[in-house]
């Protein structure tokens, strides 16, 4: 029997305090409904209807866009019906905008779009429930705000009442209901029009089928989970953060799994996907964003931020540095304090340090770029050593403009060298130069006023006055 799922998302969550949709809030920087849809559409449902409402138009873009430039591209592409729900009346109220469009012979699967961690595997067990209705529930430490699951003398379940609606007694309940249900879409076309809105809250809750059920004598099957992470879902921005540690909690395992070690796994990010090489050790604070593909025996230092790149083997990045879209050879050491900017290529055994950033420009093999620099727009030859403060001035005001550096080049320290600018393999720049001609092969370009030394030269000394002169001056500012 063919599955559709509805997915209800077109709450505001009001209790995020924010403008956002809540299902667009993200966890491991992926929205919280694409996380739900990457686990359901491996269960590869006839359809999948996604009800919207507040910030509809935002959340129909964002996912869509998510799905068309996620990479690798998804095996299965989750065919979304999207379905508006005008005014936010209930979870049931919300199961009846989709309802027309669903096969009356299929099963449903309903699903909270704020549950976003709900494995597939439990999914599986939910999704095929036959002539019953499949409940998923879950034993709580704390209940409190969630619908309790109400059992009769016999254990059978019977109802479900809201935290809102619920008695001293049914708070104490400490079995809840996640949302999650499935059951024959019939079913729901029979029950989904008894539901009336006379409770606290005055709207339809979809709770309520689980009574129409047991009325018509439908058995209903409690499965309960006994992950946490898999049944939370997110109410509160206290919520995402719990959920957010949760989820890097499990990412972390995974990764130490592979063989990483990470020197504080609870002080670690993943927010996107990531491969290690084997001995690769990680320092605390790291973030990996995005794509990010790192080699054999790479050592990441404390405070890193790494977006969508490549390093090669043996690399030392130290601390408080950021690479962003860029690739990086092999044996390269970088950092601390260094930022590579997208579209940068560092070749083998390049070295990049303190206080310097590279951005879109090659590196040749062996090249240094030690200290307080910027190259920008450039392609650097092999054997180079760029010296202290160097800057690359790309940019005139309207465009950007090319530096093209060869082989085994000397730039000396505090060198300002104004592109377009090419300069010749083996070619010397001395320090404190401003350039802004092409340098041949080989040779030396210099430009700064020769020294001049003035013999015995009396320095200024104070006069006696200076801080009459100093007070005269804030009181200056004052006015
Ligand atoms: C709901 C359940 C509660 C359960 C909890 C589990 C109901 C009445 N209560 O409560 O029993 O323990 O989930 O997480 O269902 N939505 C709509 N349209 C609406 C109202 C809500 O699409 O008119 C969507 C929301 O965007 C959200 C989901 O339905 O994704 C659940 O709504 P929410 O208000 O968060 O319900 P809970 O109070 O969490
Ligand atoms: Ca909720």
């Amino acid at each position: 029997m063919a599955v559709e799922i509805i997915i209800l998302a077109a709450g505001k969550g009001k209790r995020m305090h924010s403008d956002l949709p809540k299902v667009l809030h993200t966890i491991g920087g992926k929205p919280i409904l694409q996380h739900l849809l990457e686990t359901t559409r491996k269960l590869k449902p006839h359809r999948t209807h996604i009800v919207v409402g507040y910030g509809k138009d935002q959340v129909i873009e964002s996912i869509e866009s998510q799905f068309s430039n996620s990479t690798p591209a998804p095996e299965i592409t989750p065919e979304i019906n999207w379905v508006e729900q005008k005014e936010q009346r209930g979870t049931a109220h919300a199961v009846i905008q989709a309802l027309p469009y669903i096969d009356t012979n299929a099963t449903v699967l309903i699903l909270n779009g704020d549950v976003p961690l709900i494995s597939l595997q439990t999914l599986k067990k939910i999704s095929r429930p036959g002539n019953k209705l499949n409940l998923l529930t879950s034993k709580m430490l704390d209940p409190t705000g969630l619908g309790r699951i109400i059992r009769n003398n016999k254990n059978q379940i019977t109802g479900i009442s809201e935290e809102k609606d619920a008695s001293d007694q049914q708070k104490k309940i400490t079995e809840v209901n996640t949302n999650c249900l499935s059951v024959k879409a019939d079913y729901l076309s029979r029950w989904l029009p008894r539901i009336s809105c006379k409770n606290a809250q005055k709207e339809y809750y979809l709770t309520d089928v689980i009574a129409c059920a047991f009325e018509d004598n439908i058995e209903i099957v409690g499965i309960a989970s006994n992950c946490v992470t898999e049944t939370s879902g997110v109410n509160s921005k206290a919520d995402l953060g719990k959920l957010e540690r949760l989820y890097q909690a499990r990412q972390a395992d995974r990764i130490m799994a592979s063989g990483v070690t990470l020197l504080d796994s609870s002080r670690f990010d993943l927010r996107g996907s990531c491969q290690f090489g084997t001995d690769c050790v990680v320092d605390i604070n790291v973030i990996l964003e995005g794509n990010v593909k790192i080699g054999n025996r790479v050592l990441i230092g404390p405070n890193t931020l790494i977006r969508n790149a490549t390093i090669g083997d043996n690399c030392v990045i130290e601390s408080n540095s950021v690479i962003d879209n860029a690739i990086i050879g092999n044996n390269c050491n970088i950092g601390p304090f260094a930022r590579i900017r997208p579209e940068t290529v560092l070749n083998d055994e390049v070295r990049i340090g303190n206080f310097v950033e590279i951005k879109k420009s090659s590196i040749g093999n062996k090249s240094k770029v030690n200290h307080l620099s910027y190259v920008g727009d450039s392609e650097v030859g092999k054997n180079v050593n760029i010296g202290a403060g160097v800057i690359t001035c790309n940019y005139d005001g309207a465009d950007k403009h090319q530096t093209i550096i060869g082989n085994d080049v000397f730039i000396g320290s505090d060198s300002q060298l104004i592109a377009p600018l090419e300069i010749g393999d083996g070619a010397t720049v001395g320090a404190g130069s401003t350039i802004t001609n092409n340098i041949q092969k080989n040779a030396l370009g210099v430009s700064r006023a020769r020294q001049t030394s003035i013999d015995n030269w009396k320095r200024p000394v104070r006069t006696g006055q200076k801080h009459t002169v100093v007070k005269k001056t804030r009181r200056n500012f004052k006015n």
